[in-house]
């Protein structure tokens, strides 16, 4: 499955499943790429694919989202409003290890002889599952079986079960598990993507308590006053006789089992683990309590009670969430298992980083790695939020009151940066901007107008008028007096509203006048904040006047913001028939990609900023992000040109184009590059296709690859919250099955190539497009319907515009 240039690991060792990751033997080349790979998490607490013993490893890594050390940024130069304050998500204290001595001999993976080695991530159950048999330098053989969840029922609890027997003999065994100091930030100089390293101790123990079995450990950070409580407890079962010696400093401490193992009688033991945070409102040791009760509870309900809540949850999530892919011919076949699989990866991947966010955002690594320091980006809203929002929308709301939960950070940032409203940050965990580079930071200010995009498709997906009208319109007031008091109605332009000196999605051009993804986007915003507060006001007034109280609106606000929206600029070249990116972005000379070598990239990492900036260009999809989400206001035949103009241009940089790429390359019937765009976007992560996979994964690109299926291969569009499908299976895929959750009705689809099933689950009616037909769905009822081919498919689109 996981396929290297420069690795290539024989395929036998990772073979295809559809609902495992499978390692059979130890293979230390990918042993950085596996602790990402067989990572767990629940959205918050992470943990990634360490082995038990703790050795070898690229990073241990446990991760609480949003817990996190501040510090000053320094700038050489320093100008008005910068962000002053870094973040950056910490490595806790390590729970997962468990040491084995056997006969005093330690357990060590890369001298171990082994006769049976099987690492399984199973994606159904939840659980890391890890077999092995040891063949002792005494001839004992060793078999080992270990099972971790971080659980996804229960917030702060993980726990392993660790098994060992000794099968052929009588032998003295130790297992020592432990709590260990907070391993160093994986921190790299070079990489400006990677987190920070401290010089200081950022992690203070500053409380303990222990007692039998049982460790509990107290922190507070150095700096941001951020507070943690971690324990663990033991259960032991088994015949053999032992004793048990617990020692804990505060910093660390270790639960001993010494046991006189016999022959074929396992020892078994269950460790609980326990994590607590705090922004700094509970002290240390208020969370160890919390920990201690944690651990009874956990302790009383037992190990296999975790696993069974574990498989009822993703039951549930597969139930609402899978993907189903099939090919036909062997090749296809082949193909097509692969993609299920990373498929299914990624969904549960994305799971692993939200399923509970409360009070926080999803880190664009997830909590696989620290790389990008934790923080939270657009990739929540734009890549995340459209599979969270039709599939798990408690998940998404969740996501979006917490965005809320900013606005008054935002606001104080407008103010730093001269602007009415309200800024979101570009990059943040606790509310404040912390990106250093405000070039390719704060200078995009598209990330006010890609909430509101999300947060308009959770209304019309779900219906939540109770959110719209308490956090989303105040959102709406904030960001729209942002956008009418950044631009400009301009006189050049023919009294245009202009928007100067921002940056778009493409980070290899910054600070550029009109980018036409932030103007369309802002429109899009404008118009959503005017139609929905008129709303408000005419309809809901008691709703409205709450808003007028929270946000100080006055009355001809509405109106300006609807002038600025219909007055916007949108660049437009009439002799290409394209857009341009921005005012000047068709003036600069273009990059000579096809000749740049290829360890030449990611340009970023070779080329100081202004040469990349001068040229065309592009990191990631921009107009061509703007033709997939807002792709009404834009003609087939503009979609074409622009993707035939932007494409060469693109160097797919950053993991959050291709997936995008794929879909508009779909849409415009270049089935092609859709499939070629679609696997390296699906692959991304489990074939390395990046080369750093080994520092986490790429949460948004995951998210992208939901998207290629249901966007891309099954053409679904939900402009204005009308469902329409316009399926294009590629060639290599023979059936393609989802399901959705639209306005709380439960849809199931399912594509061939010859056919399209849509059944209604659950739900009192719905209706949809189907490649420009209506169909009328009545509860549990399924219609099956012919494709039309492409020609029949032109005079429907016709017709449609008519
Ligand atoms: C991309 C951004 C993205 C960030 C975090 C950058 O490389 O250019 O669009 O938000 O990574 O994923």
């Amino acid at each position: 499955m996981i396929r290297h240039e420069t690795l290539n690991p024989p395929p036998h060792i990772y073979p295809v499943n559809e609902w495992k990751i499978i390692e059979t033997a130890f293979y230390p080349r990918f042993l950085a790429q596996t602790e990402t790979l067989f990572a767990l998490g629940n959205g918050y607490l992470g943990m990634r694919g360490n082995y038990e013993e703790g050795r070898p490893c690229f990073q241990n890594g446990t991760f609480i989202n949003g817990f996190h050390e501040t510090w000053p940024i320094v700038y050489g130069e320093k100008a008005f409003g910068f962000a002053r304050t870094g973040q950056t998500m910490l490595n806790v204290p390590d729970t997962k290890t468990i040491r084995l001595y056997v006969d005093d001999e330690p357990f060590f993976l890369p001298t171990a002889s082994l006769q049976l080695y099987e690492r399984v991530l199973d994606m159904q159950s939840g659980t890391l599952d890890f077999e092995v048999l040891w063949e002792t330098p005494s001839g004992k053989q060793v078999l080992i079986e270990s099972r971790r969840l971080v659980s996804l029922e229960q917030r702060h609890v993980a726990a392993i079960s660790y098994q060992v027997t000794v099968l052929n003999g009588d032998v003295p065994l130790v297992i020592s598990s432990e709590i260990r100091e907070a391993p160093p930030n994986q921190a790299g100089m070079e990489d400006p993507r990677q987190a920070r390293g401290f010089a200081h101790q950022v992690l203070i123990p500053v409380h303990h308590q222990s007692n039998e079995q049982r460790m509990v450990l107290g922190h507070r950070t150095a700096t941001s006053g951020m507070t943690l409580g971690c324990g663990v407890d033991h259960r032991i079962e088994t015949e053999n006789p032992y004793a048990v010696d617990m020692s804990c400093d505060g910093k660390q401490g270790r639960v001993v089992f010494s046991v006189e193992a016999r022959a074929g009688r396992p020892v078994q033991i269950f460790k609980f683990i326990t994590y607590h945070s705090s922004r700094g409102g509970a002290t240390p040791q208020e969370l160890c309590e919390r920990s201690e009760r944690t651990l009874d509870r956990t302790l009383t309900a037992g190990f296999d009670h975790l696993l069974k809540q574990q498989r009822v949850f993703l039951e549930e999530f597969w139930r609402k969430a899978d993907v189903q892919i099939e090919g036909d011919a062997e090749q296809a076949q082949r193909q097509a298992g692969e993609m299920q699989q990373a498929l299914r990866w990624n969904l549960f991947q994305i799971l692993q980083a939200s399923a509970r966010a409360e009070g926080t955002g999803i880190p664009a690594k997830g909590l696989t790695g620290q790389t990008y320091e934790g923080h939270y980006f657009w990739d929540t809203e734009i890549y995340l939020l459209p599979f969270l929002t039709y599939t798990e929308p408690r998940i998404a709301r969740n996501l979006l009151r917490f965005r809320h939960s900013m606005l008054d950070r935002a606001r104080e940032r407008a103010r730093e940066v001269n602007q009415k409203g309200a800024l979101f940050p570009w990059r943040t965990i606790n509310g404040e901007e912390a990106s250093a580079y405000y070039a390719a930071g704060t200078a995009q200010y598209h990330i006010n107008a890609d909430i509101i995009y999300a947060l308009r498709k959770y209304v019309e997906v779900t219906d939540d008028k109770a959110l719209l009208f308490n956090e989303g319109a105040e959102m709406l007031v904030e960001t729209a007096r942002l956008w009418l008091d950044l631009g400009f109605f301009s006189d050049r332009q023919g009294g245009k509203f202009c928007i100067h000196s921002v940056t778009g999605p493409d980070e290899y051009t910054t600070v550029v006048n009109n980018n036409a993804f932030t103007n369309l986007m802002a429109r899009e915003n404008l118009w959503y904040a005017a139609t929905t507060v008129g709303t408000m006001k005419d309809q809901h007034p008691e709703h409205y006047a709450t808003l007028v109280h929270k946000t100080g609106l006055e009355e001809g606000e509405i109106a300006d913001w609807q002038r600025a929206a219909d007055a916007m600029f949108i660049p437009y070249e009439e002799e290409l028939g394209i857009h341009p990116q921005d005012d000047n972005f068709l003036d600069s000379e273009i990059w000579d990609i096809k000749n740049t070598p290829r360890d030449k990239f990611p340009l970023l990492l070779y080329h100081h900023p202004l040469v990349i900036y001068r040229h065309q260009v592009i990191k990631q999809a921009d107009v061509v992000l703007a033709m997939f989400l807002l792709g009404d206001e834009f003609s087939r035949e503009q979609k074409k040109r622009n993707f035939d103009y932007y494409d060469p241009l693109t160097t797919g940089d950053s993991s959050l184009s291709a997936c995008i790429q794929s879909i508009i390359a779909a849409e415009i019937g270049n089935s092609g590059e859709a499939v070629r765009y679609a696997r390296y976007a699906v692959l991304m992560d489990l074939a390395d296709i990046g080369g750093n996979v080994r520092d986490g994964c790429h949460i948004a690109s995951m998210g992208g690859t939901w998207m290629v299926a249901v966007y891309g291969f099954a053409g679904m569009r939900d402009y204005g919250g009308r469902l329409s499908f316009d399926p294009r299976l590629p060639r290599m895929l023979c059936r393609l099955r989802f399901c959705l959750i639209f306005q709380g009705q439960d849809l199931e689809v399912e594509f061939t190539h010859q056919q399209a099933r849509y059944r209604l689950r659950e739900g009192q009616g719905l209706t949809l497009s189907h490649q420009g037909q209506r169909v009328e769905l009545k509860p549990d009822e399924e219609i099956a319907l012919p494709l039309a081919g492409e020609s029949q498919l032109c005079a429907a689109r016709k017709k449609e515009r008519q």
